[in-house]
């Protein structure tokens, strides 16, 4: 199938690189120049694993282009995938969703059946708006226009985008129309039925079952997307607000969430103690969620109070730093991890950059390390004026980090971090003091190394 990919940003250049390995034909369009030429040159502008090789493996089947004119016409599917952030109200800014499907209404050609699908994360009531602004462009084309809306959210997980897409636990569409939910049936039929042979770095897992394709109206499928993702949220910061009462009890929060886990209706994924979440889903989705709540005049206490404890957590590491130095004025803490989480360069909304601000204005000195996203972490602390940059430094040594440090606060937990030495660690800092972030290490080997050790919600 022709398919036309507009943004190649995280959920369009996986889609893009996933469709062509099917065998789809995949034009990928953006505007953003810099991420085109290193696409041209083969070279994938965001760090996802085996993002690289498949994009290599694939390039055949794939163009890049920034005109929408090139590539619109001939196709028989498109795809919105262009980003939607938040306004200052928390509100989901759909503008860049409506001017790409402006663009693609533009350039249809009047004789030809189109299926336009929506997959960015949008505010119920987007899909509506896109058919409204596509019938716009027509009229003021004068052309009647054959075209099928539908809306098919993306469950993407960055660091596990390609597992996630060749293997999906559902599919879900929303559309009015019987042409889209078949041309997206098309489309997704390698990955409903797994004929394909997979990649050889994301062999098909031994227990995975035919993923179900759920059609539903385009506004249930909306809001299936932010009732997941709040989910998912508020399911960790449960764990978390669980985590903090651990600490006063002298509970073990891990042994409480393995407990828990183990009942089948609760389950033991996302139920991990640490700082909470960030990234560029749950903390915009959860405030666009609760905008649309507001509008409609609705209150939703528990998505307020998922917000409410997740933000809580990267304030209560910067206490527990005050509660164990004293002072942070002067002090020099070192900080593990930069990406919002593992395997990711993706740093938007990040507990850490929280963190290093935060920490900076009590008068500290910040030593950060991050395997692969220094260079975003760089960009998004440097243009914030309110960040001192003569207290600010990024290392890739990781054991650099703890020189004369006062204390590490491991923020992301990188594989690479489960395995450092920590007794050369602590031998080298001027207080040995850890606070794991994500409860990686175990106390006892901490303190074993000399750490004055301090976890999640443990005692
Ligand atoms: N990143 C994730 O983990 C994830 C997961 C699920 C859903 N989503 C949703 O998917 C959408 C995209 O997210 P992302 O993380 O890929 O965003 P992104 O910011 O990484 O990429 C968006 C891309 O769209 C391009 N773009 C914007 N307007 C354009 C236009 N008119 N024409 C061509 N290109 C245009 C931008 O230049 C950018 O490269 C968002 O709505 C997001 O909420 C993201």
């Amino acid at each position: 199938m022709k398919i036309a990919i507009i943004g190649t940003g995280y959920v369009g250049l996986t889609t893009a690189v996933v469709f062509a390995y099917l065998n789809h034909d995949v034009a990928a369009v953006d505007k953003d120049e810099r991420k085109l030429n290193l696409l041209h040159e083969g070279r994938s502008p965001i760090h996802e694993p085996g993002i690289q090789s498949l994009l290599e493996e694939v390039q055949h089947a794939i163009r890049f282009t920034p005109s929408v004119t090139e590539v619109v016409p001939e196709a028989e599917l498109i795809l919105i995938a262009v980003g939607t952030p938040p306004k200052k109200n928390g509100e989901a800014d759909t503008q860049h969703v409506v001017q790409a499907a402006k663009e693609v209404a533009q350039v249809c050609l009047p004789d030809r059946h189109y299926t336009l699908v929506v997959k960015s994360t949008v505010p119920i009531g987007t899909n509506q708006r896109v058919v409204e602004v596509v019938e716009e462009v027509f009229s003021e084309r004068g052309i009647q226009g054959n075209i099928s809306i539908a809306s098919n959210p993306e469950f993407l997980q960055e660091g596990l985008a390609l597992q996630g897409a060749f293997y999906p636990d559902r599919i879900v569409v929303g559309a009015n129309s019987d042409k889209a939910i078949d041309t997206l049936r098309r489309l997704y039929k390698p990955i409903l039925e797994q004929t394909f042979d997979p990649p050889s770095e994301f062999p098909r897992p031994a227990s995975y079952h035919l993923p179900p394709m759920m059609t539903t109206d385009p506004n249930s499928a909306e809001m299936i997307k932010y009732a997941a993702n709040t989910f998912l949220a508020l399911k960790i910061s449960f764990i978390n607000e669980i985590a903090g009462l651990c600490e006063k009890a002298e509970a073990d929060v891990t042994e409480v969430a393995r407990g828990i886990g183990l009942d089948a209706r609760i389950g033991n994924r996302f139920l991990q103690a640490g700082l909470g979440w960030g990234g560029s889903c749950y903390p915009k989705d959860t405030a666009a969620l609760l905008r649309v709540a507001a509008q409609s005049g609705y209150e939703m206490p528990i998505t307020e109070a998922a917000r409410t404890v997740n933000f809580r957590q990267r304030k209560r590491v910067v206490e527990k730093l005050h509660s164990t130095l004293g002072t942070l004025k002067g002090k020099t803490i070192g900080i593990l991890g930069l990406a919002f989480k593992p395997n990711t360069d993706d740093i938007r909304e990040a507990p850490a950059l929280d963190i290093v601000r935060e920490l900076i204005a009590a008068g500290a000195t910040v030593q950060a390390h991050d395997p692969i996203a220094i260079a975003n972490a760089r960009l998004a602390l440097n243009e914030n004026a309110e960040t001192d940059n003569d207290k600010l430094f990024f290392t890739e040594d990781v054991y650099e980090l703890s020189y004369d440090a006062d204390a590490l606060v491991l923020v992301t937990e990188w594989e690479l971090y489960h395995k450092l030495e920590l007794r050369r660690l602590a031998k080298q800092m001027k207080t040995p003091i850890l606070i794991d972030g994500r409860n990686v290490f175990s106390p006892e080997e901490a303190r074993a190394a000399g750490f004055h050790y301090i976890g999640v919600g443990r005692p």
